[in-house]
């Protein structure tokens, strides 16, 4: 009975250490995110997210963000040229390949601009995502 008891009382230990660990990681990726994206991003799509009209296009409250994780990941992996439709607008830019950053740091850059700028999605987009992706 009372091995019982203790087989009990660590589970509820371990998965609510499990249920606390998710979100302080994902603050966690979204604060190095933010750093990622002075140094690598920032110069075109601007420190508020909202681009430069006619040349690079917005990422704060983008419809593009409502893809799924793959196609973000490729975005930055393999960069993206030719005609892109944004929030209505079509642009036909290059951005180049940004696969120079480690696949933690396209994670957190991800989560980042996914909670910014009045975007909002929670579910962490996770480096082993990314590793997959790469070429
Ligand atoms: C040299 C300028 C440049 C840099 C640096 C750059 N981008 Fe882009 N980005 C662009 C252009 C231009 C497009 C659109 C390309 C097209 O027209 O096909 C784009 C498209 C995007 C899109 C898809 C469209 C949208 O607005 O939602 C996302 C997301 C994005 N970039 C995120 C990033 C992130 C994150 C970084 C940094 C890791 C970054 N970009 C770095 C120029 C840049």
């Amino acid at each position: 009975m009372k091995r019982w008891a203790i087989i009990s009382v660590l589970l509820v230990f371990v998965f609510s250490a499990v249920a606390f660990m998710q979100p302080v990681s994902m603050a966690k990726s979204i604060a190095n995110g933010k750093n990622v994206y002075a140094n690598n991003c920032m110069n075109c799509h601007m420190e508020d997210g909202k681009g430069l009209e006619g040349a690079f296009p917005p990422i704060a409250k983008s419809d593009f963000l409502k893809r799924p994780p793959k196609d973000l990941i490729n975005v930055i992996l393999k960069g993206q040229s030719g005609e892109l439709k944004v929030n209505g607008v079509v642009y036909n830019g290059v951005m180049p390949a940004q696969d120079y950053l480690s696949d933690e740091e396209i994670a957190d850059v991800l989560n980042y601009i996914n909670n910014s700028w009045g975007n909002k999605n929670l579910k962490p987009i996770l480096p082993s995502q990314v590793k997959q992706l790469r070429p």
